[in-house]
């Protein structure tokens, strides 16, 4: 028996298998449950017992050989393999392609400026990374003055800061271009605050001018009741309240009545029946002179909005925070829109 199994793994050695049809066929004759090393295993256990020693050992090293040479076969043809089973079934149906969706941030941004598109506003943008001037000097805040501190600045280093708010671009579209102006401004702004349901250390904005001959307070009120009728439909009052900013004289906030409670109180609107959304004024003459726009020609009104404070109140969404987490059951709920 020993020359029989010497003989059949000379045999399965010199074996040459070309492709997976080959490796299956070996596998079938050598390895197989009715191949012909069960059959040896079976004929094995009728040798005589003081035989068995040294025939195993041969039944041993030839099994080995033949599943080696399977399991590399295997291993080459299995790309094969794969090819032929990625045949196209054409008669499947396809998959559903997933797009994304768009950020309920930008789905607000989008509609702030097809509202104030139609009125004839463009958009222009600014850096994040903003100096001194534009950010505050240009804007009428003085050198030491506690307006500064109205806004918690990241410093990038002195004179160098992420940018507090979008007025800054106000400056810079002055800089550029002369009167008549009329854009929006919408960006990233930064400020050094402790990140909770109401505030985080960056968020959006939209900043707005209109500079022209005579504009006045009245066109102000006027384009920003507009703004309001159209984001929120027609039920919701509009507030001025007397405010103060250093780029703006005089200067208004602006309330509407709670979109939650319809002015009736709640907590979102600290029972008070409203919630400010923007802040505005006529642009101060200092402003218009910093930046050689002369006050007796031209006059123009200056407005600035939370973009996230228009999406809360719009979409009831109570924390901030969601805007930011990416948390794909927040976002997906947009998927329609
Ligand atoms: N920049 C102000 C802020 O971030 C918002 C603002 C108020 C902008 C009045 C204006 C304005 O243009 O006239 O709080």
């Amino acid at each position: 028996m020993i020359e029989k199994l010497k003989a059949i793994e000379q045999e399965v050695k010199v074996l040459i298998l070309n492709n997976a049809d080959e490796t299956e066929m070996f596998r079938l004759k050598y390895l197989s449950k009715k191949g012909l090393i069960n059959d040896l295993f079976e004929e094995f256990k009728t040798i005589p017992n003081d035989q068995k020693k040294e025939v195993g050992k041969y039944m041993n090293i030839l099994k080995q050989t033949a599943q080696e040479k399977l399991d590399s076969a295997q291993v080459k043809f299995s790309t094969d393999k794969q090819n032929s089973s990625n045949i196209i079934d054409t008669s499947l149906p396809g998959d559903a392609q997933k797009i994304g969706t768009q950020h309920p941030l930008v789905l607000i941004e989008k509609e702030i400026f097809r509202i104030f598109n139609t009125l004839g506003f463009s958009l222009a943008y600014g850096p994040e990374i903003e100096d001194d001037w534009h950010n505050f000097s240009g804007l009428n805040f003085p050198e030491n003055h506690p307006a500064r501190d109205m806004q918690d600045t990241f410093f990038i280093e002195k004179d160098i800061a992420l940018r507090t708010h979008t007025s800054s671009v106000q400056i810079r579209l002055m800089e550029k271009q002369s009167p008549p102006l009329r854009a929006i401004m919408p960006g990233r702004v930064y400020r050094n605050e402790a990140i909770s349901a109401r505030a985080h250390c960056f968020f959006h904005q939209v900043e707005g001018i209109y500079i022209d001959k005579k504009v006045s307070f009245a066109d102000l009120k006027q384009t920003l009741y507009y703004f309001v009728k159209e984001m929120f439909g027609e039920e919701f009052e509009v507030r001025f309240r007397p405010s103060y900013f250093p780029f703006t004289e005089p200067s208004a906030e602006m309330d509407i009545s709670c979109t939650i409670c319809k002015g009736k109180g709640c907590n979102v609107c600290k029972y008070t029946g409203w919630v400010e959304i923007l802040g505005c004024g006529m642009i101060d003459t200092n402003v218009l002179q910093a930046n050689n726009i002369n006050p007796e020609e031209y006059s123009g009104f200056a407005f600035g909005m939370g973009i996230e404070r228009i999406t809360m109140l719009k979409y009831n969404i109570k924390d901030l925070r969601v805007f930011s987490i990416n948390d794909m059951r927040f976002l997906q709920q947009f998927e329609s829109e």
